[in-house]
């Protein structure tokens, strides 16, 4: 079943082919209403199950655009009204939910619910974010990122801030598309080992560097996120500003990275805690880019996983 769950366990020349598919799916729509269907409706007949178990924008309203867009359906659920927030085993709403949609959209807690989705659905089940990742954020970033400046295999990300869930797929992302990447921020939020060693088994460089303007130079793109994720504890808000404080992205970190240098932010945005307008809205910021991004590149995703 090809589930669409992490950017490690996803082969190599299926993300690129996704990333592929997408850009010609964005290029085939150019100047069309955003109601307008595609051409080819690939998802006629087929209804698409969107869990959420968090707040979401984006990832709720871009899968749901994209799925309409190729001629599909969609459901959106929020976890605590199925009885999966009551008790019900994910096992059974995964068997149960198998026998009614073609796919299915989970955004949850632990991965551990995701592997469990994915191990007894009988339909597709992607990943739209967990503690522990965030892949279609980050196969939205690539394409980003080429659009702009062309491939990123050999290029440098510098990452600054929190080790967390979108930095993990960022990680995978440097191994799976070929660039390295430098992680600046406290210590005691450094990024798992899990991801900093998939890159690093893949022959990329990964530099852990406290200081973060020396961790931007020569950086092709900056990238930031919350500090306080939303599966963080709101009593450990103050501890982490306080220790991410340093590594905010303002104009001066993004004057001391390579000329040209892209600036990333998955959103929602804290702005004035870890990026500030002027990066937010200045010449080096991609983020509104990166957002309609996630439609075209999540829905690649689908079809692959559907086989359509
Ligand atoms: N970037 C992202 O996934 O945003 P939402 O939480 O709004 O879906
Ligand atoms: N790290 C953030 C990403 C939100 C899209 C969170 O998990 O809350």
């Amino acid at each position: 079943m090809p589930h669409f769950l992490d950017l490690h366990t996803t082969d190599r020349a299926a993300l690129r082919g996704i990333l592929d598919r997408a850009a010609a799916m964005k290029a085939a729509r150019a100047g069309r209403p955003r109601g307008a269907g595609d051409d080819d409706q690939p998802l006629a007949g087929r209804i698409v199950a969107l869990i959420f178990e968090k707040p979401s924008t984006r990832t709720r309203v871009s899968f749901d655009v994209g799925i309409r867009q190729m001629g599909g359906q969609t459901m959106v659920l929020s976890g605590s009204e199925l009885q999966l927030g009551h008790g019900e085993t994910i096992a059974d709403t995964a068997r149960v939910l198998s026998r009614y949609v073609d796919a299915i959209m989970l955004r949850t807690f632990d991965e551990a619910v995701l592997a469990e989705m994915a191990e007894h659905a009988g339909v597709p089940v992607v990943n739209g974010l967990t503690n522990q990742s965030h892949p279609c954020q980050i196969m939205a970033d690539v394409m980003t990122f080429e659009e702009h400046r062309g491939a990123i295999a050999g290029r440098k990300v510098v990452w600054s801030g929190d080790g967390n869930n979108v930095c993990a797929s960022w990680l995978h992302a440097a191994a799976q598309f070929g660039f390295d990447l430098t992680f600046t921020g406290p210590s005691a939020l450094d990024p798992p080992d899990g991801p900093v060693g998939f890159a690093r088994a893949a022959g990329r460089r990964v530099v852990i560097e406290r200081d973060p303007l020396a961790a931007v130079a020569g950086a092709d793109l900056v990238v930031t996120d919350t500090w306080v994720s939303m599966h963080d504890s709101q009593s450990a808000r103050e501890r982490r500003h306080n220790l991410l404080r340093p590594y905010q992205v303002n104009e001066r970190l993004m004057a001391a990275a390579r000329p040209g240098a892209l600036f990333m932010h998955c959103l929602p945005a804290h702005r004035g805690e870890e990026v500030t307008n002027a990066v937010m809205d200045g010449p080096a910021s991609v983020v509104w880019d990166e957002a309609e991004n996630r439609l075209h590149a999540q829905k690649a995703v689908l079809r692959w996983c559907l086989g359509l």
